[in-house]
């Protein structure tokens, strides 16, 4: 099975971007260690970063079109603002693990409103770049 791993807005700037908040690894960093996992799992990744919105929203309609399986997304800032890309969730019907490498609940209060938390598969918050690795082996047979 394919599993799309997508990054929102400003999350191309991992390991310069607040790296007090979010680590010092890069997004390359990161989607490394989580292809070397996907080659244990037996499971296919594709990779898609964009800072704006209705990229996101059409690379969401191209996996469906794909047939992928489900989709890793940590929407960065689009958490908080998008009901755009909530809709292109539902529209498609693809199951998604919602990611995030800081806790959202520790932060200003804006943050700890989620538009893709309820609708999700689970949400994965404040365990930095291993969130995603732990969001991966959801989709370990
Ligand atoms: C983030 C948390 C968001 O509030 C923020 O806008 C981000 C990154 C995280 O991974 O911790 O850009 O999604």
């Amino acid at each position: 099975r394919e599993i799309a791993v997508i990054n929102g807005p400003n999350l191309n700037l991992l390991g310069v971007r607040e790296p007090e908040v979010y680590g010092t690894e890069s997004l390359q960093d990161i989607n490394d260690k989580m292809s070397h996992l996907a080659d244990e799992l037996g499971v296919s990744l594709r990779f898609r970063q964009s800072n704006a919105e209705h990229e996101l929203v059409e690379y969401i309609h191209q996996c469906y079109a794909d047939q992928v399986s489900g989709i890793v997304i940590n929407p960065a800032a689009f958490t908080h603002t998008s009901v755009a890309l909530r809709d292109a969730l539902l529209a498609t019907e693809i199951p998604f693990i919602e990611v995030h490498l800081s806790n959202i609940h520790a932060r200003e209060s804006f943050r700890s409103q989620s538009w893709l938390s309820d609708v999700a598969i689970g949400t994965i918050t404040g365990m930095g770049s291993k969130g995603y690795l732990m969001a991966l082996r959801y989709w370990q047979d």
